[in-house]
């Protein structure tokens, strides 16, 4: 069975940003909606976080712990800003594997189902999981699906991290198994995101949509084109750090003709105003 929502949201397409931390800051997201996207995840975020986040574009957020501690207030304090809630079990990471997060809480069926069954007891907003590929992870999504709206796979294994082929036949097993929508993770790109949507309800671009929200652009035929002075402005309008607004300039070389060149300079600026500056040369 195909489907077009998740539990009360419905998307304006299937096409959705996937969670990227230090990738997916407001301004980020902000162009990416307005590019096409379906849906933008935020980056995974501790309920327990001190950080002020802005969620002006109403993100799915998506949380990363590994007990219910703090989930019920962090979810009664940012509900009205999101349009629904995420929890983390695929992240392969080395500070995940020291605190027991992500995919390294997979063998922890007990866990894990206490903090979905809170989330889910602490809105009526969708609840989803995004999960990697295990030898647990079948088991983890058929309980899931008691409480979840949604289910997200990545097949590949902590493992091979981001690296290797995606094991789509173990998403579309998946896929087969629950009755609920299934959303898609894994080299997800222009070309083959509609053959993608034979199979699953809804993909996810992750690294295709680094430096390049104009994916959802062409993916959804929307005539907008997104520049890195709109990423500026943004960034701007939001306050945020110099240094992210480094990293994000370099990412936005990405493809670019002169891209090493433009690089060396972002690495030299030393003010916003330079940055600026060498993309509209
Ligand atoms: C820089 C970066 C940060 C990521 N951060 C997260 C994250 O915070 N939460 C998460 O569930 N997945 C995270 N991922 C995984 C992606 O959401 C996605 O599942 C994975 O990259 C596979 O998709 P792709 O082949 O389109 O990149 C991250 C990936 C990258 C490249």
């Amino acid at each position: 069975m195909k489907f077009k929502s998740i539990g009360s949201f419905t998307p304006k397409n299937p096409y959705f940003l996937a969670p990227m931390e230090e990738v997916n800051d407001i301004a980020f997201r902000l162009l990416c909606q307005k590019a096409g996207a379906g849906l933008v995840y935020t980056g995974m975020i501790h309920p327990q976080s001190h950080q002020e986040f802005n969620f002006d574009d109403k993100p799915a957020l998506q949380l990363f712990c590994t007990t219910t501690k703090g989930i019920k207030e962090f979810i009664e304090k940012n509900d009205d800003n999101v349009v629904m809630w995420d929890f983390n079990l695929g992240c392969p990471a080395k500070t995940a594997r020291k605190h027991g997060f992500g995919s390294f809480l997979h063998h922890d069926l007990e866990s894990i189902e206490e903090i979905i069954k809170t989330i889910r007891e602490s809105t009526k907003k969708p609840v989803t999981i995004k999960i990697r590929k295990s030898s647990k992870a079948l088991k983890i999504i058929k309980m899931a699906e008691k409480y979840c709206d949604a289910v997200c796979i990545h097949p590949r294994t902590q493992i091979q991290g981001y690296g290797g082929v995606p094991d789509v036949d173990f998403a579309k097993k998946v896929k087969d198994s629950v009755n609920i929508p299934v959303i898609y993770s894994g080299n997800i790109d222009e070309n083959n995101a509609k053959e993608f949507l034979e199979t699953f309800d809804f993909v996810m671009i992750a690294r295709n949509a680094i430096g390049n929200p104009n994916i959802f652009a062409k993916l959804t035929n929307n005539d907008v084109k997104i520049t890195f002075n709109d990423y500026l402005d943004l960034a701007k309008k939001y306050n945020l750090p110099f240094r992210q607004i480094k990293f994000q300039a370099m990412n936005f070389t990405k493809g670019m003709d002169n891209a090493k060149e433009l690089r060396l300079g972002i690495f030299k600026a030393k003010r916003v105003s330079e940055i600026r500056e060498i993309f509209n040369q």
